[in-house]
């Protein structure tokens, strides 16, 4: 399956990334250089937002004057790694609407469990971004889109920081009509599921947890 991934190799992009995967890089400079990253992110995820026009009047003349058509945004964040790309989102669509989704994974039946989930109104109506810094094994995006989907979303697109082939894989086939954005892809998982090289548990490196 040829998957519907845009990787954004913009070079700041590149560089930041690289400063958030090395080992020695505090919580707090990774939790603002993923803000930052996550922010370039959205403006090329949001490149083909619609727009229409409307009136205006210039200092010198009235003009059709071009401005976003439609309901606004909802951002998905995927707790609790996706809370790390939100700030930088918002920073650049402050009036988007936001919900949270929580997923574990139950030991006995691996089967991903729903603990928390909360959304925007009216979703079908709206492009959706749903948001986890980590495309891994893409167990929990398929299942958090999965569910966005049984909630009414239609129009969805998925925003990673780093992925696996595997996890594009996997999510590409669950969800052929989710577009995949990513800075990087790397270059498998390992055996525990991590992405390698990768950068560690994101959320871990974010919150100081261990
Ligand atoms: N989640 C992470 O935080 N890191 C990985 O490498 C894989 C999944």
């Amino acid at each position: 399956m040829s998957a519907n991934i845009t990787v954004v190799d913009h070079p700041l992009i590149q560089h930041k990334l690289t400063l958030m995967r090395e080992k020695g890089t505090s919580s707090a400079v990774f939790r603002q250089l993923l803000r930052e990253i996550s922010t370039l992110l959205t403006y090329e995820v949001l490149r083909d937002l619609p727009i229409t026009t409307k009136k205006i009047e210039t200092p010198l003349e009235p003009m059709d004057a071009p401005v976003l058509a439609g309901k606004k945004l909802a951002f998905v964040s995927i707790l609790r790694a996706g809370n790390g790309l939100l700030d930088g989102m918002l920073d650049l669509v402050p009036s988007a609407r936001v919900g949270y989704i929580g997923l574990y994974r139950d030991h006995k039946t691996l089967q991903p469990v729903e603990y928390y989930l909360k959304v925007p109104s009216e979703l079908g109506e709206r492009l959706v971004i749903a948001v986890d810094p980590m495309l891994a094994t893409s167990n929990s995006a398929s299942a958090a889109i999965t569910r966005l989907k049984e909630v009414g979303a239609k129009n969805i697109k998925f925003v990673c920081l780093l992925a696996a082939p595997e996890g594009i894989e996997a999510l590409s086939s669950a969800h052929p009509d989710v577009a995949i954005f990513t800075a990087a892809v790397d270059s498998h998982l390992n055996e525990k599921g991590y992405i390698i090289p990768g950068l560690g548990d994101a959320g871990d490196r974010m919150f100081g947890t261990k």
